[in-house]
């Protein structure tokens, strides 16, 4: 186990910055997962980490131990990338045994290491078949396996589910936390997959252009987004936003509509001004026809997703969605009353875009 600290890294390919001061604590033992979309740095974030890429500047410590100018051999951590990059002409014992064989280990070390990491993926039965023999699931395995009989300490990994199917990759990420918490090793996980994000993340650092945006607990990112791009990106449906002006009183009005925050907590202290509301599709209720406190909307679809329906409303000049049972979106009328809890509402600045 190792606890990693990424302090004000910087990376720029030929003038275009990629990485903007990124700080980072990844306590030991901790599962942390980077989120973000395709080209916001993750692959680099993770290459500087295990020193494929160097840094233009910023530290590194691993175990209090600044390792930044030290080659990637040097630096006690393993990596699994999305493309499995076995050697196709050796077998799976030789895949996992070739990098200890490498570095010199004696022959008892790497005999006792490839049985235990092939006991513990449960790929003991394919030791002697060469990936070509093997599905993408079980090569993934290997490529973990590989991994971890050069470190058990930190692995990183880079998407390394994209390639499987949907059902292999539920499989696969439920497995691989099962892993964390038979070994206890500090990991740090890149996807673009918010599922997989909140399903295995002790930690998620929400990443959007070169920076992160919010590092926390998974629930905590979902309930109380730092910022605008975390709010939209974090949550399927998106979030539905309003943009409006918040008054001195607290009240929030678009489209000739105002909307008491009372029951909102803002997080410093409420500044009036433009601002955009996000309510998630379960945060709002689906009343009677001008009900007290509820603004008007009208229906224009059902999506009826088996365990429960999504209702979708234009309300306030936009189309939002509303979660429901799968009964109440059976008995809908046309014309509503919409009412948003409060309690569970995002409220942003327009100007900064972070979280009121
Ligand atoms: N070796 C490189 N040379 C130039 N640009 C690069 C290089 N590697 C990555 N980039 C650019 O840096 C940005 C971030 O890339 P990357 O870290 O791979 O993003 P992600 O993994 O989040 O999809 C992209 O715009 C990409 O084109
Ligand atoms: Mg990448």
């Amino acid at each position: 186990m190792s606890s990693i600290s990424l302090n004000q890294i910087k990376k720029s390919f030929a003038g275009l910055t990629i990485l903007q001061s990124v700080d980072m604590d990844i306590e030991k033992g901790e599962f942390v997962v980077i989120l973000g979309p395709s080209g916001c740095g993750k692959s680099t974030l993770l290459n500087v980490i295990a020193g494929l890429d160097d840094c233009d500047s910023g530290q590194i410590i691993i175990d209090g131990k600044d390792v930044s100018g030290l080659e990637p051999s040097q630096r006690g951590l393993a990596m699994v990338f999305q493309s499995y990059a076995l050697f196709p002409a050796m077998t799976v014992r030789r895949n996992l045994s070739f990098g200890m064989e490498i570095a010199g280990k004696p022959k008892p070390e790497i005999k006792n290491k490839v049985a235990w990491v092939a006991k513990l993926l449960q790929i003991e039965a394919l030791l002697d078949r060469k990936p070509g023999q093997l599905s993408g699931g079980q090569r993934q395995r290997v490529a973990i396996g590989r991994a971890l009989v050069r470190s058990s300490n930190i692995c990183l990994f880079d998407e390394p589910l994209s390639n499987l199917d949907a059902k292999l990759r539920a499989e696969t990420r439920v497995e691989l936390k099962q892993l964390h918490e038979t070994l206890k090793s500090t990991m740090v996980y890149v996807t673009h997959d918010q599922i997989e994000a909140m399903t295995m993340a002790d930690r998620v650092a929400v990443m959007h252009k070169g920076k992160v945006e919010q590092f926390a607990h998974p629930q905590s990112i979902y309930e109380k987004p730092a910022s605008l791009f975390v709010a939209g990106f974090v949550g399927s449906p998106a979030m539905n936003f309003f943009h409006g002006e918040l008054d001195g009183a607290g009240v929030f009005k678009t489209a000739d509509v105002a909307i008491e925050t009372s029951g909102y907590i803002f997080e410093n202290k409420m500044t009036p001004g433009a601002s955009v509301l996000g309510v998630r599709c379960e945060d709002i209720a689906v009343v009677d026809a001008g009900a007290p406190d509820s603004i008007p909307a009208s229906l224009a679809f059902v999506e009826l997703l088996g365990a429960d329906a999504l209702g979708w409303f234009d309300c306030l000049g936009k189309r939002l969605s509303v979660k429901l049972s799968v009964d109440a979106a059976r008995s809908l009328s046309e014309t509503v009353g919409l009412r948003f809890n409060m309690t569970k509402a995002s409220i942003f600045s327009a100007a900064t875009e972070q979280r009121l």
